[in-house]
């Protein structure tokens, strides 16, 4: 079976765990638990090909460390996260990705995938869907709004546009 192992980075709190959850497990998590880190599993189809993707929900409020550099060289791709109701959160993901760049060390396409979540909270949303549009064109990647909470556009996150970016 084919390997792929997919990374989630994006600043504490903004869903990384509940998004891993939600597509590996069909439950949503109203409790807040950061995370160190977790390691998941599933066997998932493309183009009929079976694949064991492995996705390591990372700590959010972790700093640059040595261990993110090495969840860095052992990610196939990339999954970034913000919260629409921060914009920090956003703003931060520029580190994630020079950070990725730099250690991966290649002028080749490195799949990614950047995710908008909590898209549910309405009235606290601060960062535009555009914004997330823009930013996604300037990394020529799929860009993907969701809600972990209604389950929006979950299983799309992976199974639809991510492996688009595997069979390039
Ligand atoms: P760290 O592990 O600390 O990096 O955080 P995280 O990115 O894994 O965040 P987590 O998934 O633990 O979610 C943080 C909080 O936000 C929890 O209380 C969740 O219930 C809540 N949350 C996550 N996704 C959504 C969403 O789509 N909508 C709403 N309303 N709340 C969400
Ligand atoms: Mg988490």
């Amino acid at each position: 079976m084919l390997e792929y192992n997919l990374v989630i980075f994006g600043s504490g709190g903004v869903g990384k765990s509940c998004l891993t959850m939600q597509f590996v497990r069909n439950v949503f998590m109203e409790k807040y638990d950061p995370t160190i880190e977790d390691v998941y599993r599933k066997t998932i189809e493309v183009d009929e090909k079976q694949y064991s993707l492995e996705i390591l929900d990372t700590a959010g409020t972790e700093g640059f460390s040595a261990m993110r550099d090495l969840y860095v060289k052992s990610g196939h791709g990339f999954c970034l996260v913000y919260s629409v109701t921060s914009q920090a959160t956003f703003n931060d993901l520029t580190e994630f990705k020079e950070r990725i760049n730099r250690v991966k060390d290649t002028s080749m396409n490195i799949p990614l995938i950047l995710v908008g979540n909590k898209t549910d909270l309405v009235d606290e949303r601060v960062v535009a869907k555009e914004t997330g549009q823009l930013l996604a064109q300037k990394w020529g990647c799929t860009f993907l709004e969701t809600s972990a909470k209604a389950r929006a556009n979950v299983n799309e996150v992976t199974e639809e546009d991510l492996f688009a970016t595997i069979k390039h």
